[in-house]
């Protein structure tokens, strides 16, 4: 927890700055640093930018937005950076050319209102499209990408969990009540028949708030209830490979942050093992058979993995035990959705 994500931004914004005037020869990374997208050319269509929050302005044939930093990613290949626009920072993520991203742009040009108004708490989506040519990478061809709310002062619940998984240095968070907003948010978005297919630890930001966070789960199913979860909160991100009405793309399951969590947490047993050989079958055989094979919701699964982490902290108001989450588990493996979600909202209230 030591590092904020606006700390490690602020030096990369210094670093920047410095190596602004010497221009030796380039290589990927130190273009990135530059401070400028240049002649983005060709048919970034504002159409696709919702009114008011356009941030890409189109004079000359020129788009410049201002590039602060580049964000590590994951093995995805997508690019992902914090940048600019009249004093306002946002996150252009780009994906990759040969991506199958078809369904990412249903879904996040349909879902625009879920995420802005069912789900305040998820970031909001300001623009999905497509661009030409990406300046600062020497190569041509067609890239998506998509431009979301900045978690500014946020940090990975992977940072929390492992800093927090032995010894609790936290004290203020509730690990109980990070359980609670994460069901919340998979419940939302299961019960819109949307998967977000890539979650773990590192897609899942914290952030602290000034109000009391209370979620009404009343929105899920009427008999449920709403619940005060704290100052923490939570936010999905990193909705790239997400489904609408369909199972998760077979071939991209490896929660690789969420076992190197057991792992340094101590927790990994025999079922995560047979769960990374089981990802890496998936994938070998994903060539001969694209279909998804899955029939739980992979999203829940992940779920109680990490809840399993967030049972690991100590903290006099956390009520995960491992007995409630083998209940919740067993849940998730056996039932359908929403059995499984009525369970789990049973067992964890
Ligand atoms: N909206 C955001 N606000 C703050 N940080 C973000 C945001 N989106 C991404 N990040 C940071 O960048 C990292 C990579 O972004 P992500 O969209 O997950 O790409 P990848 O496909 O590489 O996993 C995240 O793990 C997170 O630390
Ligand atoms: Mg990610």
């Amino acid at each position: 927890m030591t590092k904020g994500r606006n700390n490690k931004n602020k030096t990369h914004k210094i670093k920047t700055k410095k190596t602004k005037k010497k221009k030796t020869k380039k290589t990927k990374e130190t273009k990135l640093k530059s401070n400028f997208f240049k002649n983005i050319r060709n048919n970034l269509k504002t159409s696709h930018i919702s009114s008011g929050k356009a941030i890409l302005d189109n004079k000359e044939d020129k788009y410049s937005i201002n590039l602060i930093h580049k964000f590590g990613g994951g093995k995805s290949g997508d690019l992902v950076y914090l940048i600019e626009k009249d004093h306002k920072k946002y996150v252009l993520k780009v994906f990759k050319k040969k991506k199958e991203s078809k369904n990412e742009i249903t879904i996040h040009t349909k879902m625009n209102k879920l995420f802005e108004n069912d789900i305040p708490l998820v970031p909001i989506i300001y623009s999905f499209g497509i661009i030409d040519t990406i300046p600062f990478i020497n190569q041509k061809g067609k890239f998506n990408y998509m431009i979301l709310e900045f978690i500014g002062g946020s940090y990975e619940i992977s940072d929390y969990i492992r800093e927090n998984c032995k010894t609790n240095h936290t004290n203020k968070i509730n690990p109980y009540y990070l359980g609670l907003q994460l069901f919340y948010y998979l419940a939302k978005i299961g019960s819109n028949n949307l998967n977000h297919c890539d979650i773990h630890t590192k897609n899942i930001m914290v952030i602290k708030v000034k109000k009391t966070i209370e979620l009404d789960f009343s929105n899920i199913d009427k008999s449920f209830q709403k619940k005060k979860v704290g100052k923490y909160q939570l936010k999905i991100i990193d909705f790239g490979l997400s489904t609408h009405n369909k199972s998760c793309p077979k071939n991209r399951r490896v929660i690789m942050p969420v076992l190197q969590d057991l792992y340094k947490c101590r927790l990994l047993g025999t079922r995560d093992i047979n769960h990374i050989s089981k990802e890496i079958r998936s994938i070998v055989s994903s060539k001969l058979n694209t279909k998804g094979s899955y029939t739980i919701n992979e999203d829940l699964y992940i779920f109680i993995k990490i809840l399993r982490l967030l049972c690991a902290i100590k903290h006099k108001g956390n009520r995960l035990t491992n007995q409630k989450i083998e209940i919740m588990r067993i849940a998730v493996k056996s039932y359908k959705f929403k059995e499984a979600i009525y369970e789990i909202y049973h067992t964890l209230m």
